[in-house]
């Protein structure tokens, strides 16, 4: 490709959770601004969820360091730490990546819904703040077209394994008599419905808070669940057995000092289950006797049990993935011939209307059907020159032959003439 299509990434495959929090992008804005500022990357793409953070970028040329660089400085780490943690590809692997994270092959849960929004949310917002271009956005409205397309073909989405399922049989697992238990849900957004929708399913009664009451009547009128006031639980943990706290606040809620005060009424343990990342629970709440924590890292341990069935239909994926990858790049490869084929149509416009200008004030022709005849003829030579050699281009664009393309430039040169009128 003369452009090149970039990915760095931090992801739950290669950190654990707290890890892969420090690389947070909190101001998306900014971070595109600085990327395309100080990377050398003229488009940009970031993906953040709560399994990885991922940029994706196209250059024709990049500094992987600067890239670290500007990440360390946008999130407030150690260079040393991005060199640790970062993982890199380009090209063909970035865009077999793509394909994988929009098929739901490289999420925690395989084949999991989510993502797919996630990635249609960061196109769109790349979009809106113009941080992506032609490129980035042909990509990725191509890529969520085939994860879409396999997704569909595979099945691979059924059967009812998710993020909140598996938390809830972390808890079947951790505590006796689940049913006997007093639990909490904390939150009312996506994950919080997936782990609603799993204890309403297994018949567990449960209690659901979030900042405002409102939400929460309207969440439990439709997943089940028992409204409660955010402030009266926040400062009366002790009622519960099991929480389970999947929000995106950006700070601890569920702090040290709220269950120590909580452990002291209570005569039994508790066990807390934090499905955010960032995290909204102080893992010094784990030094507490009586109280288990866990978090999305315990959370992929399970899922990496329970994913059999799905692991079946991978390779097949894989398979599809890999043909759709090399019509992928080839589509991209494509795009490189587009601003010279796009140049040579407008300069052979601007000749072709001048001259058709110049022969109607020789004939002096006012007949307008007749001025029509003739300028659709004016029309028609350019085309059936120009398709061909234009869709030559574009095609050696395709297979590559950047050398191709540089003669073309240099043929089709119509500036001077152009300028010279
Ligand atoms: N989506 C996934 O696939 C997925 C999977 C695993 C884990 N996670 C993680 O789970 C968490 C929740 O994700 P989500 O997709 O469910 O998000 P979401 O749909 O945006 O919902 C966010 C929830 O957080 C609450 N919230 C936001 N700021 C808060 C604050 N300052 N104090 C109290 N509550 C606050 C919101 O409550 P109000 O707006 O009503 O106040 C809402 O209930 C995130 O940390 C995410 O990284 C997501």
């Amino acid at each position: 490709m003369n452009q090149n299509i970039i990915n760095a990434r931090v992801t739950f495959r290669n950190a654990p959770i707290h890890i892969l929090e420090k690389f947070t992008l909190r101001d998306i804005e900014n971070a595109y601004e600085q990327f395309k500022k100080h990377s050398g990357l003229d488009e940009c793409v970031i993906i953040q969820t709560c399994n990885r953070i991922e940029l994706f970028g196209k250059s024709k040329t990049y500094d992987k360091e600067k890239i670290k660089k500007t990440w360390a400085s946008l999130a407030g780490l150690e260079e040393e730490m991005c060199n640790e943690n970062l993982e890199f590809v380009e090209n063909q692997e970035a865009l077999h990546h793509l394909l994988k994270l929009t098929s739901g092959l490289d999420s925690m849960v395989i084949g999991e819904e989510q993502i797919l929004g996630q990635i249609k949310n960061s196109i769109t917002s790349a979009r809106q703040v113009k941080a992506s271009s032609q490129h980035l956005n042909t990509l990725f409205d191509k890529a969520i077209r085939i994860g879409t397309r396999i997704r569909n073909s595979s099945g691979i989405g059924k059967g009812g394994v998710s993020v909140g399922s598996m938390a809830v049989k972390l808890a079947e697992e951790n505590i006796d008599e689940l049913k006997t238990k007093k639990i909490l849900l904390i939150g009312t957004g996506e994950v919080s419905t997936l782990v609603a929708k799993s204890l309403q399913r297994r018949g567990y009664a449960f209690d659901v808070t979030s900042r405002t009451m409102g939400r929460s009547h309207t969440f439990c009128e439709t997943m089940g669940g028992e409204p409660v006031k955010f402030e009266e639980v926040l400062s009366g943990f002790d009622n519960y057995d099991v929480l389970f706290v999947a929000t995106t606040a950006p700070y601890f809620l569920v702090t040290h000092e709220r269950i120590m005060e909580a452990m002291k009424e209570k005569k039994n343990g508790m066990m807390v289950l934090d499905l955010s990342n960032p995290r909204t629970v102080d893992e010094k709440v784990a030094t507490i006797g009586g109280v288990k924590l866990m978090n999305l890292d315990q959370i992929a341990e399970m899922v990496e049990k329970n994913m059999n069935a799905r692991l079946n239909k991978v390779k097949s994926i894989e398979n599809i993935i890999n043909e759709e990858v090399s019509v992928l790049e080839a589509s991209m490869k494509r795009l490189d011939a587009e601003p010279l084929v796009k140049d040579v149509f407008k300069s052979i416009e601007y000749l072709r209307e001048k001259e058709f200008r110049k022969a109607l004030q020789m004939l002096d022709e006012k007949d307008e059907k007749k001025i029509k005849i003739i300028e659709e003829l004016t029309k028609a030579v350019v085309e059936s020159i120009v398709s061909t050699p234009m869709n030559n281009i574009r095609k050696a664009s395709e297979q590559g032959k950047p050398d191709v393309l540089e003669l073309a430039s240099k043929l089709f040169d119509y500036k001077k003439q152009n300028q010279a009128d």
